[in-house]
């Protein structure tokens, strides 16, 4: 991978920091309109995309008493969904108004998560060698400038034979215009940047990240939407207009939606 500044990047994070501060009451309202994060520690699967939930399962028969961290934790669905399950959570994110709120619910529903703000590109409060489990989510990567860094540091935070699963939007879906139909690219494939701190990366950019951070991929899997609620908006709520899921009427729908990896450091 090409080098990056890391001003630069120490810069774009701050950026995406305050621009997640601002929004995060914006953020608070529309998961409030879908009230999923109420369920979710009861029903962990509806934190997951991607078949990822299923992912995680298959390599832990239980995880109870794990160490379980989550990046980049925004609504904190994925960290409610794992402390459900009995793991020990730790939650990360840059912004200290994500996780307010997150710590407010996490309160009402009697889960216990340590809440940590920090940059991703640099988890220095947290142990070497001390997670059993790292996962971030949906709509992460777009905020990040420097992928490798941040697997260099969930490579240093997991334990030797610790997994880090993730699900986020597939890059196939980042070049064209928003639910514009017909379907109309915006800009090219390979070119990363798109608006102001957000990056564009490819499915190269991720995997030869992830296995020069010292990752072994073990699994990488491509799935469509399972409802037409992905091209509505960002809610989780269910989808109104079945034929947005007919490549026919919604091309889009024809390439996937979502990329899961499982990886596990050597
Ligand atoms: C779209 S959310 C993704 C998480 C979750 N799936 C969600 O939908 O809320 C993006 C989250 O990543 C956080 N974030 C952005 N850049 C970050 C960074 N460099 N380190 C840690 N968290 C970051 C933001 O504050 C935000 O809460």
């Amino acid at each position: 991978m090409e080098n990056i500044n890391q001003q630069a990047v120490a810069d774009l994070h701050e950026a995406n920091r305050q621009r997640w501060n601002n929004h995060a009451a914006e953020w608070k309202r529309l998961r409030d309109e879908d009230g999923i994060w109420r369920r979710c520690h009861k029903e962990p699967h509806l934190a997951f995309e991607g078949r990822a939930f299923e992912t995680i399962a298959n390599f832990f028969e239980t995880l109870q008493g794990k160490r379980v961290c989550v990046v980049g934790s925004g609504d904190n669905y994925a960290a409610f969904a794992l402390a459900g399950l009995k793991a020990n959570v730790t939650s990360v994110d840059i912004s200290e108004k994500q996780l307010a709120d997150a710590a407010e619910r996490a309160s009402e529903l009697g889960l216990k998560i340590s809440f940590v703000r920090s940059d991703a590109a640099d988890l220095q409060s947290l142990a070497d060698n001390s997670f059993d489990l790292v996962c971030s989510t949906n709509g992460f990567f777009i905020w990040l400038a420097d992928l490798t860094r941040v697997f260099s540091e969930i490579v240093r935070v997991l334990k030797p034979g610790g997994h880090y699963v993730f699900y986020d939007v597939h890059p196939f879906q980042r070049p064209w215009k928003d639910q514009v139909m017909p379907i109309e690219m915006k800009k090219p494939y390979w070119e990363r940047e798109s608006c102001p701190g957000e990056t564009h990366w490819t499915i190269a950019d991720i995997l030869n990240s992830l296995t020069a951070s010292g990752l072994d991929i073990r699994r990488v899997i491509e799935s469509p939407a399972v409802n037409s609620r992905f091209w509505e908006g960002p809610s989780y709520g269910p989808g109104q207009d079945e034929s947005l899921q007919d490549w026919k009427c919604n091309p889009r729908a024809g390439l996937p939606v979502w990329l899961t990896v499982a990886a596990v450091k050597l």
